[in-house]
């Protein structure tokens, strides 16, 4: 299903993105569930996919995590079921993803599931993420507040929860409204039927997941050997004390590492690049030759890129799944970044590249690309 978003999306960044909740009423019109409550079940019974049940009863809360066996012992009202990443696993429902590449595929995350019963929902919570909250079948109420400072708590070890808020939007939703919450707005949808929700999750790494994998890299590519130093060393009269100046010399030489243009590139393309959820891969047997990815291809085949898959150009160097490829087209790379498709027409004189055709396989042969027709 093409999925058209009636939005318009430098409106939209003016005036909420990062900066305000709304509803986007019927943001999707004649909305089609890419999956039903069933098939979504079936997901969280992978051993791979990443899924939880929450549900509450007289104000207690449980959480259990997947992959599940059975669903015999839900009642018919006030519990949920969860799962992560289903854009990777679900082709139907990555195409739910599509509407919002209007948004660079960096920030964007994963497409996370709900399917809640009557009563259903996680509680009052705030996300650290940016979040469009897309209303499948059924009815949902969805409340959330301004973002002031809230206690949290954590009514189940596995569950983040705020005190009540008052609702700055308090909204029904309906199949294809759409609700944007930029980070740390609380808000808690409650099910008033049985009903599927979507979540399209944005990525914004922190500060310390950062230093975290800059300094792996450091480690993995030995750089940063070179000590501290100080030939004009000054002498004090008390020897406990570290001198300001000392202090900032050590600044700069750490601030140099990151100010290597070559390898803070080459790690943030790395580094962003890597899905922080599983990838549904499945390398094909026997592997292809060069020549028969370009025999297929000049025949008519398409490749199609594995949904979920991170493909990224930082400064005309492309990146996949945390690696950045290697060739002499750029032309050719270009195109793997752009496109999610590839086809003799799109990748043009890149095929007759053997280094492209050579990377191009590799690609295929990791299961990152697959023939349609496969
Ligand atoms: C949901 O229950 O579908 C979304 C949960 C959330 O607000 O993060
Ligand atoms: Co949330």
């Amino acid at each position: 299903m093409d999925y058209q978003l009636d939005l318009n999306w430098p409106d939209f960044i003016q005036r909420y993105w990062q900066k305000r909740p709304v509803v986007l009423k019927r943001g999707f019109k004649n909305f089609v569930d890419p999956l039903s409550p069933d098939e979504l079940a079936g997901l969280a019974m992978e051993a791979e996919v990443d899924s939880r049940l929450v549900s509450h009863q007289q104000g207690k809360w449980q959480v259990s995590h997947g992959p599940f066996t059975h669903y015999d012992h839900l009642g018919e009202t006030n519990w949920s079921l969860l799962v992560q990443a289903v854009d990777h696993w679900h082709e139907p429902a990555a195409m739910l993803m599509r509407p919002f590449r209007m948004l660079p595929d960096w920030r964007i995350d994963d497409l996370m599931i709900s399917f809640s019963v009557p009563g259903g929902g996680v509680g009052p919570h705030l996300d650290q993420y940016d979040v469009f909250i897309i209303q499948g079948t059924g009815r949902r109420r969805w409340r959330v507040g301004e973002k002031i400072p809230l206690r949290q708590h954590c009514p189940h070890p596995d569950l983040l929860q705020v005190e009540p808020f008052d609702a700055i939007i308090d909204e029904e939703m309906e199949p294809g409204d759409i609700l944007y919450i930029p980070p740390g707005f609380p808000h808690e949808g409650y099910s008033l039927e049985n009903a599927l929700n979507y979540s399209v999750g944005f990525r914004a790494p922190s500060g310390r997941e950062l230093i975290s994998s800059f300094a792996d890299y450091i480690l993995q590519h030995e750089l940063g050997g070179e000590r501290y130093s100080d030939p004009q060393l000054v002498p004090r009269s008390q020897p406990a004390d570290i001198l300001p100046t000392e202090l900032e010399a050590v600044q700069q030489k750490m601030l140099a590492l990151i100010q290597q243009p070559a390898s803070f590139q080459q790690w943030f393309g790395e580094f962003i690049s890597q899905s922080r959820h599983e990838l549904d891969i499945a390398p094909p047997a026997p592997p292809y030759q060069p020549d028969e990815v370009y025999d297929a291809l000049a025949a008519g085949d398409s490749l199609t890129r594995l949904d979920g898959l991170r493909v990224l150009n930082l400064a005309g160097n492309v990146y996949v799944n945390g690696e950045r490829l290697r060739c002499d087209s750029e032309a050719g790379l270009q195109v793997l970044a752009q496109h999610l498709t590839l086809d003799k027409v799109n990748l043009g004189n890149a095929l007759d590249d053997p280094s492209f055709l050579a990377q191009l396989t590799a690609l295929v042969n990791g299961g990152y690309w697959f023939f349609s027709t496969q």
